[in-house]
């Protein structure tokens, strides 16, 4: 049983058949097919607008592109000190940013406030040595499992707009955030001040595809040229569009981000009940975050179930994992089965009760 994270598993069926379907014939490369222009226009009917897309292959290459079009070299990007861009991408941002820098932030459960934003910026010095703020970025879903309310969104993006700030959300999670708040893309993206989006589907049922979304014309310009420099420009770029078009195709995305949280509210709900056991975050999308005791997590870990360790660093401060405790990561996909959840519980669950009656 497998929790290490959301791609861990393969594509899903209706992706590969779209796959499928793609595969036959000679189409233009690079892009030029009709199938991208298809999915292009499907973009802009799901944000209800127009919209400027440029599929590449990898979130880490959405994320680094996406910031090297908002961030000048000499410009500073705020982030989340746990952030994906700042702590798992090898410095892609900074490296495609040609100089610029990404400044980490702390927030409980991984999310920037706008006040905390609005503290850091007062208390920049502003003087030609230092570093001017260009863009903030924010993970939806946030690292810690979280997901930013439209309120949040909105107040963030009132602070960029106050700062002369670009803002990015990493989708990485997308379509998770989506169906927890219940609301359009529209209304979590450009509806409230949101710049430019890495929107994220593989982890949520594709192959490999990725988009970056671009609300605001003007940044737009040039990124076709970053991408082909990032060798993110596809020769056979109709197998990504195809990806994409399985992927919306009877709302086939929302039906897997609903699966994927339904079952991590599932498993959190029932590991919270255990003794000892309780969340470092509330569930609210695919990820679930307990904090064990000792021989729990050793007995998990006897029986082959597999998760990360995770990091208690942005905890509320009424929380701290104890001596011996493990604060862990458990991620749900699309492909995971109601059957793979009851087996944890029930492994968890005789797992507690032995160590209740030693
Ligand atoms: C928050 C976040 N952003 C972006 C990514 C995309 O990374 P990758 O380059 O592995 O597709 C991930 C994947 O783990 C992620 O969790």
């Amino acid at each position: 049983m497998n929790f290490l994270s959301d791609n861990i598993v393969g594509a899903s069926v209706p992706v590969l058949e779209a796959l499928m379907r793609a595969n036959d014939g000679a189409m233009p490369a690079y892009g030029g097919d009709d199938i991208t222009r298809r999915i292009k226009a499907r973009f802009a009917e799901v944000f209800e607008r127009e919209v400027a897309v440029f599929l590449v292959t990898t979130g880490t290459a959405a994320n680094a592109l996406a910031l090297s079009s908002i961030v000048p070299p000499y410009g500073l990007c705020m982030c989340h000190k746990e952030a994906h861009v700042i702590d798992d991408e090898c410095g892609a941002p900074e490296f495609f940013m040609h100089g610029a820098k990404l400044a980490g932030l702390p927030g409980v459960g991984s999310k920037l406030t706008a006040t905390a934003v609005s503290a850091y910026l007062e208390g920049l010095p502003k003087a030609i040595k230092q570093m001017p703020p260009k863009a903030l970025t924010i993970s939806q879903v946030t690292e810690s499992g979280l997901v930013y309310g439209l309120d949040e969104i909105a107040a963030l993006s009132a602070v960029c707009k106050a700062h002369g700030l670009s803002f990015h959300m990493d989708g990485a999670r997308f379509a998770n955030a989506l169906v927890t708040l219940g609301c359009t893309p529209a209304e979590m993206t450009w509806k409230r001040g949101v710049d430019i989006l890495s929107f994220g589907a593989t982890k949520n049922g594709c192959l490999m595809a990725e988009a970056i979304v671009v609300f605001n014309p003007t940044l737009a310009e040039g990124l076709d040229y970053r991408c082909k420099r990032a060798g993110q420009v596809i020769s056979k770029g109709r197998l990504i569009a195809a990806q994409l078009e399985g992927y919306f195709a009877n709302d086939h995305w929302y039906d897997n981000a609903r699966h994927a949280n339904r079952l991590a509210k599932l498993l959190g709900d029932g590991l919270s009940q255990l003794p000892g056991v309780r969340l470092g975050w509330p569930v609210e999308a695919n990820e679930v975050f307990p904090i064990l005791p000792a021989a729990l997590n050793r007995a998990l870990k006897e029986q082959g179930v597999l998760y990360h360790p995770w990091t208690d660093g942005s905890l509320p401060a009424n929380e701290r994992v104890g001596e011996g405790e493990a604060l862990v990561r458990f991620v749900v996909s699309f492909a995971t089965r109601e059957e793979d959840i009851r087996r944890v519980l029930d492994i968890a669950r005789s797992a507690s009760a032995r160590q209740a009656a030693e």
